[in-house]
């Protein structure tokens, strides 16, 4: 098995290969003036199984490119199977056609990688897992809440209440319970279609005196996860942490959260940030294997 190592998941690449003792094959990127990508695979790949690790975090298209590059230079070099893995994977929120005329940008992006030459992807926490079936190709999602929840236990957070955001993440506060030995419960949301604004729906929690920990799959401007942090803390909380797989943190999301009143927030390396606390080499390296 061979690890290409794309531009933006450089040091993800590097501790899947450790993980796996896998050969990693560098890949030279360079950009034109006029923002034009360039890749050239740096060794030979030619009859192997070929593992291109990319995440498509902000600029995305740019990422996106990128990694259609990759495949499409790996396939052209006789590899025998192309898997994608994409820690955080562009587009998965347009997951269906939600408003008529609407692009489905998800499936756009998979067909691409199809004809590219990718035969499997392998993604984590994809927004919505159910979806996943309905694509060209075989996506595999992996969970990293295990891993997140592990970081809190080893922080002495057990008997913590776990609080989805969202009623759709229930599946995650119910995986982080499983190791925090402690209550699961969801904090209800509502997206407006139109806006894009969410709201929160009132739900009484049995937060009150307890550390409580919010999951949700991103977070990207940090509105959805400050409105939940106001939410816990309303109802008692004795303190509020805050988990996430995708860290985007677009516009100081992550200063606005801990203004909001959260005393902590981490995230894993999908996207590598300043809250990036947590690999999720360990879950593709498994994933890989299987
Ligand atoms: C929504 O369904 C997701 O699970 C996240 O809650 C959402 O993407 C977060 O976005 P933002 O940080 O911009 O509120």
């Amino acid at each position: 098995m061979i690890i290409l190592p794309g531009p933006a998941s450089l040091d993800l690449a590097n501790n899947i290969m450790l993980e796996l003792d896998a050969r990693l094959v560098p890949v030279f990127y360079k950009k034109f003036p006029d923002g034009e990508s360039s890749i050239r695979i740096d060794g030979n790949v030619n009859d192997e199984k070929v593992v291109i690790v990319q995440t498509t975090s902000p600029p995305q298209d740019e990422r996106l490119m990128q990694l259609f590059l990759m495949a499409s230079a790996a396939k052209d070099q006789g590899a025998k199977k192309i898997v994608a893995a994409i820690p955080y994977f562009a587009y998965s929120r347009q997951d269906k056609v939600f408003l008529p005329g609407e692009a489905f940008s998800a499936k756009i992006a998979v067909d691409i990688l199809k004809a590219c030459g990718v035969t499997q992807i392998i993604t984590v926490n994809a927004h919505n897992p159910v979806t996943l079936n309905n694509f060209s190709i075989p996506i595999r999602d992996v969970s990293a809440i295990s891993l997140l929840a592990t970081h809190f236990r080893d922080q002495s957070f057990e008997d913590s209440v776990s609080l989805s955001v969202g009623k759709k993440g229930l599946a995650v506060a119910k995986e982080a319970a499983t190791i925090l030995k402690g209550p699961f419960d969801y904090i209800p949301t509502h997206r407006d279609r139109h806006t894009g604004e969410v709201s929160i729906e009132s739900k009484p929690l049995k937060v009150d005196g307890k550390v409580t920990i919010l999951f949700d799959d991103i977070i990207s401007s940090g509105g959805t996860m400050i409105k939940a942090v106001f939410h816990a803390k309303k109802q008692g909380a004795k303190k509020v942490y805050v988990a996430c797989v995708h860290p985007l943190l677009i516009n100081n999301a992550k200063e606005r959260i801990m203004q909001s009143g959260a005393s902590g927030i981490v995230g894993t390396d999908t996207v590598p940030s300043s809250i990036s606390d947590v690999s999720v080499a360990p879950a593709i390296a498994k994933a890989l294997t299987e």
